[in-house]
This record gives structure tokens, sequence and C-alpha cells, in this order.
């Protein structure tokens, strides 16, 4: 008798479909994997065998077969013999927690996944359900609501500063800032492209402005970056205070994506207002193909966006921006893409007269 069970028989539109409305098992096999520490683990000891991968992590044996199970299937691990070796796309997650791509997994396990299943109830109500069903607080943006819980504002920011970062060395490479005497970071986060213009332009003076819990951090980077000579952070709330003056540009770095088409219009108006004639504005931000097709991670930012973080944004066209910007009193002077993920730079100069 043959002790094969010959082809293995397949539903064809069931596992079609099966990557999708099996998804969250996958991001489970990943973040137990990561906190776990298997991936590095692994990294650290190629080969080791299930009896010894379950003693290292403190597991008992068959949750960890089942945990490797999980992880050889998802792509995360590989099996030869008994042993076990990390892969080419988990062994990023052996190194820093902090940078890129490790900071997402503590982001989508603590601030994003339990809230994104109320996706479907956030758009039929039109706002951020989930970060009202999920993060306790008063505050209308999760931005606001992370005041309250610092462990995981600091695991938002080195999510965000992790994309910044990957970003940040490109946009000061690439934006020209020799016409620029004092440049205004709206909502500059924890001065990750800050300290990179400051760096490319000595001349350069930066004033970032953003939430006041998040200046602290943002004033500590700074200082370690030897900078408090020609960047400070000053707390405000952008939609409830008016913007810094004496600055002849402004840089929405990963913020207008956040917020609804009128806040956006009205945010480059308050920055057209504390510009003069031939002063420039710089967005820095993921956008959307011009005929919204794509690409992936503008829809799941977008998703994001109404279901957690603010209730009314997503991400944008670049023809959007400009028009915006031309509304403002901006005359629309280019664009280029930024960095690895799509992220693109529009700028627009002030016009002396605005119409
Ligand atoms: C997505 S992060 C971008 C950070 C930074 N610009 C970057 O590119 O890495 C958005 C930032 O906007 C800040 N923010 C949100 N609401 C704000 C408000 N009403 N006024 C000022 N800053 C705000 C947040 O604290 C956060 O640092």
């Amino acid at each position: 008798m043959s002790r094969t069970l010959g082809p293995r028989p397949e539903h064809r539109a069931e596992a079609e479909l099966r990557p999708l409305y099996k998804a969250h098992y996958r991001f489970q096999f990943l973040s137990a994997g990561f906190r776990s520490g298997l991936f590095t683990l692994l990294a650290a000891h190629p080969g080791l065998t299930r009896a010894e991968i379950a003693k290292r992590l403190e597991m008992d044996e068959q949750p960890t077969r089942v945990l490797l199970l999980g992880c050889t299937v998802a792509g995360l691990v590989s099996k030869d013999g008994d042993g076990y070796f990390i892969t080419a796309i988990s062994e990023p997650l052996a190194a820093d927690v902090t940078d890129l791509p490790g900071a997402f997994v503590p982001f989508e396990h603590h601030l994003t996944y339990r809230a994104m299943s109320w996706f479907y109830e956030s758009l039929k109500e039109n706002t951020n359900v989930g970060l009202r069903r999920e993060l306790p607080g008063d505050a209308d943006t999760l931005y606001g609501r992370l005041a309250g819980h610092a462990e995981l504002e600091t695991t938002f920011h080195h999510m965000m500063g992790s994309v910044s970062r990957s970003v940040a060395a490109d946009l000061a490479r690439k934006l020209d800032l020799s016409g620029c005497r004092h440049l205004l970071d709206v909502g500059g986060g924890t001065a990750v492209n800050a300290i990179a213009l400051a760096r490319r332009w000595p001349h350069l003076e930066i004033t970032i402005a953003d939430l006041p819990t998040v200046v602290e951090a943002a004033g500590a980077r700074i200082a370690e970056a030897g900078l408090e000579s020609r960047v400070r952070a000053v707390g405000l709330d952008v939609f409830n205070d008016e913007l810094p003056g004496g600055c002849d540009g402004v840089i929405f770095a990963h913020f207008l994506e956040i917020w609804s088409v009128d806040r956006n219009r009205m945010l480059l108006a308050k920055a057209a207002r504390a510009l003069e004639g031939g002063a420039r504005v710089f967005i820095l931000t993921p956008v959307q193909d011009d005929d919204e097709t794509g690409p992936e991670l503008a829809a799941y930012l977008s998703a994001y966006f109404q279901t957690i973080a603010s209730g009314e944004g997503m991400v944008y066209t670049a023809g959007e921006y400009e028009q915006w910007l031309a509304e403002a009193g901006f005359d629309p002077a280019g664009r280029f893409y930024v960095g690895g993920l799509g992220d693109i730079l529009v700028s627009g100069v002030r016009r002396t007269t605005a119409s």
C-alpha cells in the first residue's frame, strides 16, 4: 500500500482568497516570532532544533512547534533537517527594533492591530472609531491621545523616526535650501528631518512646531546632535495657534495626509499668511497614483488615517496638493521622489500678491 497521499486537493476559490482572510494569522506569526526573540536567536545560532529553541525562548515544546510551523509557512524561518534558520525576509528583524522595518512590528501590534478591526464602522460613521474604541483618552486624534500613553508614544515615534530616517538623508541631498534662511517644520516630530537638513545646510535655522509632549523629545534629540544654536522646537497646536513668524520657508513633512481636504486648505492658507512673496513651502508626503489605483502603501495609510490617526485624512494625489497650493497663493514649483517608500516632495513659491 502506498504511503504517500498523492497530490493535495485544492479548492481554488478558497485558496485564492485565503491570503486575504487569513492575513491576521500571518501577522501574529510575525509578531510572536519578533516578540519572543526567535529571529534574533536564529540569527545568532543558525540550525537550532525545536527543543533547543523552546529552551532558549522559555516556551513549552508544543507551543514552540506551533510558532515554528506558522513562521515556516510565512517564510520567516526555514527548516533543514531538524534545524531552523532565519530567512532573508526575517533577517532585518533581528537588528535594531527602533529602525525600519523592525519598528513597524511593535507599532502594528500595539497601536493599529485591534483598532483596525473597526475599519468598516469608521467608514460608515466617517470618523476614527478604531482610535475611540481602543485607545482611552479624550483627544480626537491618535497624536493627542498618545500624550497620555508614554510607552505607546515612544513606540509610535520609533516607527515614525525610522520612516523619517529612511527618507531624511535623501531629502537633505535633494532639497535645495540655499535660498532659505529660517525654515518652519510643522509637525516636525522628534527632529529627524530638521537635524538632517540643519547638518546639510550650515547657514540654516529651523523651528519645529509640534504638540507640547513631542517637543520635549525633539529638544533632547536636538541637544544630542549639538544643534541647539540653530534648531529649536516650540509646542503648539497648529489648528488653534498661528504659526511662528520670522520664517522664510515652511515644510509639512508626513503631515498633510493626516488631515481632511478642508483642513489642508486651511493649513496652506496659514502658511501663506506666515510667508512673504518669494518664500517657499514644501510638502513631503506619500502620494496616491493620479488614476487612484494604488500604490499598496497608499491604501494602507489611507485606511489607518480614517480608522485611527485622525478619522479624516488619506493619501492624496500630487495634483491635489498642487491645486491647494495654487488656491492658497503659491505657484507650484516642481515635485520629485524622496527616499524608497514612494514619498514625494511638492514645492510652491509664495506669490507676491495672493490671487
Ligand atoms: C506623522 S508625524 C510626522 C513627523 C515628522 N514630520 C516626520 O516626517 O517624521 C505627525 C506629527 O504631527 C504632530 N501633530 C499632530 N497634530 C498636531 C497639531 N495639531 N499641531 C502640531 N503638531 C501636530 C504629531 O505630534 C507628529 O509628530
